[in-house]
């Protein structure tokens, strides 16, 4: 174990015994900061950015793995022990489980994601050969002679935006020899997702895109995709050697990770699981499939917008306005199910869906919001059910979730979700607040002023 691994040990230690503060009494802010962990970043992808086998692919969606060890230890989860992320992304929550000997299921519907997942989470690797695999593949890169190369024009438009043609050149040099490269399907996965991750890095493109357009104002130092791979590929290979040390411990783990809709019902038996967490999308107009186009462009998974949509934007849980077509709507877009088994959530609710109804027509993009509230809670409504059946009596569903004011309206989710929880027959919940969000935005005058929070809703079966 290097001096690293060590350090990060220590810390973690420390921290589950504050978040396990943190759960039982209210004042746990003094105990986090006396560990020197703040629970600000429990919700974020931060900490995940220097652990093991987490800083394999950089999701800005992604929570915090010490949030997952420390409701493991909290809950005093064993092996033999389930526990369920029905929105497990690339796969933080099951990575945790499976260093625990935890047995887990994931439940993620984006196919590029879900394949992230699967590749952190498969480790049983012949590690001679995967070094062998390794080092013939990065000799052959340091061989490369780009000058020789054909120019590349094979990619959608924001692909070559992000680089300058001898970068792109170098990237797609590198996913032409791993598609050569002689050796076994999940190697050549291993290696595609350090190339996934160096995507990102090697751009001259700033962070935020391309959400935010690539475009001169927001432009970073361009990085050499070769020499960011090779220390990717090298430190992923490394991450390993520290997880194998360590196999007893996860070799009769199951990690299930399946691609379907959390909406829907899972393949386990009910009263199975002891243990769900999870961070949905938030209702903050987060295009998920957006987020992802420039990997996708990159591995040839899609060509365009439309493909996006087809095979991501329409399978995810509405959370943004992009996913709205108004046709698809009728009168009252809330379910007939959420208005039976919850009618004063389904009262407030409607209350704020007919504001913003009436707002969006004064405003210049006239965006969704109204409808795009609607499909969320439907959506989120069909999720608690799901979960609600499998998880064992007495058992803990926690979910990181950020309240929204689309519009100035505000709408208090982690408050809503909890009454749609007791509605589907949890047995009761409790929020916490993680931290205040949104006053980067201050400076923007299209925005809101209404200051947001991230919470953790707890919802007991
Ligand atoms: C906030 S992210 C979860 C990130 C995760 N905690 C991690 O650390 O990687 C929410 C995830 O929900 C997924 N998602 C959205 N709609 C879904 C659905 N209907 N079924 C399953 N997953 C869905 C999105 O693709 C996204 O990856």
């Amino acid at each position: 174990m290097s001096g690293n691994d060590h350090q990060y040990k220590i810390e973690s230690d420390k921290l589950q015994s504050c978040v396990r503060e943190q759960l039982k009494f209210e004042f746990y802010r003094a105990y986090m900061s006396a560990a020197g962990v703040s629970p600000e970043r429990l919700g974020t992808f931060q900490d995940n950015l220097r652990a093991p086998i987490h800083r394999w692919f950089k999701y800005p969606a992604g929570f915090s793995y010490r949030l997952v060890e420390a409701l493991i230890d909290d809950k005093n989860l064993a092996p033999g022990n389930w526990l369920l992320d029905p929105f497990v992304g690339c796969g933080t929550t099951s990575v945790v489980a499976k260093e625990h000997g935890i047995n887990s299921l994931g439940i993620e519907a984006h196919p590029f994601v879900w394949w992230v997942a699967r590749v952190k989470c498969f480790w049983e690797y012949d590690m001679q050969s995967l070094q062998r695999s390794m080092l013939t593949l990065i000799r052959h890169l340091h061989q490369a002679r780009l000058g020789e190369m054909e120019t590349v024009d094979r990619y959608p438009a924001l692909v070559h935006k992000c680089y300058s043609p001898v970068n792109l050149q170098r990237l797609d040099f590198i996913r032409d020899a791993i598609s050569r490269l002689d050796c076994s399907d999940e190697e050549r996965d291993f290696f595609l997702l350090a190339l996934t991750d160096t995507l990102r890095t090697a751009s001259k493109a700033g962070t935020g895109w391309p959400y935010i357009a690539p475009n001169k104002y927001h432009e970073k130092q361009e990085r050499d995709a070769i020499e960011v791979f090779c220390h990717q590929v090298q430190m992923m290979y490394k991450d390993l050697s520290v997880v194998q040390e360590r196999r007893q411990q996860y070799e009769r783990v199951e990690c299930r990770l399946l691609q379907m809709d959390a909406r829907q019902p899972y393949p386990v038996e009910s009263e199975s699981m002891d243990l769900a967490i999870t961070s949905p999308p938030y209702l903050n107009n987060y295009d998920y499939a957006d987020r992802t186009r420039l990997e996708m462009y990159f591995l040839g998974w899609a060509q365009s917008w439309g493909d996006i949509t087809d095979q991501v934007r329409d399978k995810l849980i509405i959370a943004a306005t992009t996913q709205i077509r108004r046709s698809a709507f009728p009168d009252d877009p809330l379910s007939h199910e959420l208005q039976e088994l919850a009618p004063r959530i389904h009262a407030e609710l409607s209350d704020k869906i007919r504001q913003l109804e009436k707002m969006r027509l004064h405003k210049g993009g006239k965006k969704s919001y109204d409808l795009m509230v609607a499909g969320y809670f439907n959506d989120m409504f069909q999720v608690l059910k799901q979960v609600y059946r499998v998880m064992k009596k007495g058992s803990e569903f926690v979910l990181v979730l950020g309240d929204s004011a689309p519009y100035g309206v505000y709408i208090p989710t982690e408050e809503y979700l909890g009454a749609l929880g007791l509605a589907v027959g949890f047995g009761g919940y409790r929020i916490r607040e993680l931290r205040e969000r949104g006053g980067k935005w201050g400076h923007n005058p299209q925005r809101h002023k209404v200051m947001l929070k991230e919470s953790l809703l707890t919802l007991v079966k």
